[in-house]
């Protein structure tokens, strides 16, 4: 692991604060307090409100959430136990603030309007493009709430423009979610009638992705291989990177 490659501390100063091989060690995607922080400002949070982190996985984000913006937190996820998970946050000092709770978010039974902002990091691949998906969460969601996630994305929508092979043999079929901004932002407004929807993938999210692969420095290259790919085939903006995409439940919705 070489963490000196993910010091950002000018681009990214919040989530400089926390130890980069603490975030390495949790790791199931590129750097998620990266991507919480691009986020931050359209979330808006404040003292006392309450969260849901979908697809919290290890937990990182949730930590930050409870630490830096003094909301509780629901840490929801499907693969990892809330005893994993649990063991994180009582590591961090914040179980009084954040809840682990494992679960698919397809069918889990979310109390109406409990939630003042919902965050989703690297998970939205898995479930988001269901068109029946958006009408159920948002139920959770106070009006006036915020809903803001990360996923893979493509800037070219990968059924307009084949993805690279490279790509299709490691992901598969999955790659076919990676939407593009534009997709997703269309979708996100149809689907959950919500309103400033916004979807961008920053100039530089090719280039932090790579250095996360570089930080990390596993065996395995194939990722990495692609992502040079994707380097190659980009010119200002990235060719593939984190799409982020706000957008806020309108007052007077239910
Ligand atoms: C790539 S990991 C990212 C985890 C974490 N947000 C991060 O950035 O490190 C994707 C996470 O989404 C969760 N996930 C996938 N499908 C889900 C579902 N249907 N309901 C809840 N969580 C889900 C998985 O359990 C996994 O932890």
């Amino acid at each position: 692991m070489h963490p000196d490659l993910i010091a950002a501390p000018g681009r990214y100063p919040m989530s400089s604060r926390y130890d980069p091989t603490w975030v390495m060690s949790l790791e199931m995607g590129p750097h998620p307090l990266w991507q919480l922080e691009e986020l931050w400002p359209g979330l808006a949070l404040s003292p006392g409100q309450h969260v849901l982190d979908l697809g919290a996985g290890r937990g990182a984000t949730s930590v930050v959430l409870a630490r830096e913006a003094s909301v509780t937190v629901d840490a929801l996820d499907a693969w990892i136990s809330p005893e994993e998970l649990g063991q994180v946050v009582r590591a961090a000092g914040v179980e009084g603030s954040v809840r682990a709770l494992q679960g698919d978010v397809r069918t889990w039974d979310f109390e109406a309007e409990s939630y003042d902002a919902i965050v989703s990091i690297d998970a939205w691949e898995y479930f988001g493009t269901d068109v029946r998906f958006l009408p159920r969460l948002l139920r959770a969601l106070k009006p006036g709430g915020v809903l803001a996630f990360s996923t893979p994305s493509l800037a070219d929508d990968p059924y307009a423009v084949a993805p690279l092979p490279l790509l299709r043999d490691l992901v598969g079929a999955d790659v076919m979610a990676w939407h593009s901004p534009q997709w997703w932002a269309t979708h996100t407004q149809v689907t959950g009638g919500l309103e400033d929807v916004r979807a961008w993938i920053p100039r530089d999210s090719l280039d932090l992705w790579c250095a996360w692969e570089d930080a990390l420095d596993t065996d395995d290259r194939r990722l990495r291989e692609v992502l040079e790919a994707y380097r190659r085939h980009s010119t200002e903006s990235p060719a593939l990177g984190m799409v982020h995409v706000v957008a806020r439940k309108p007052i007077g919705s239910c």
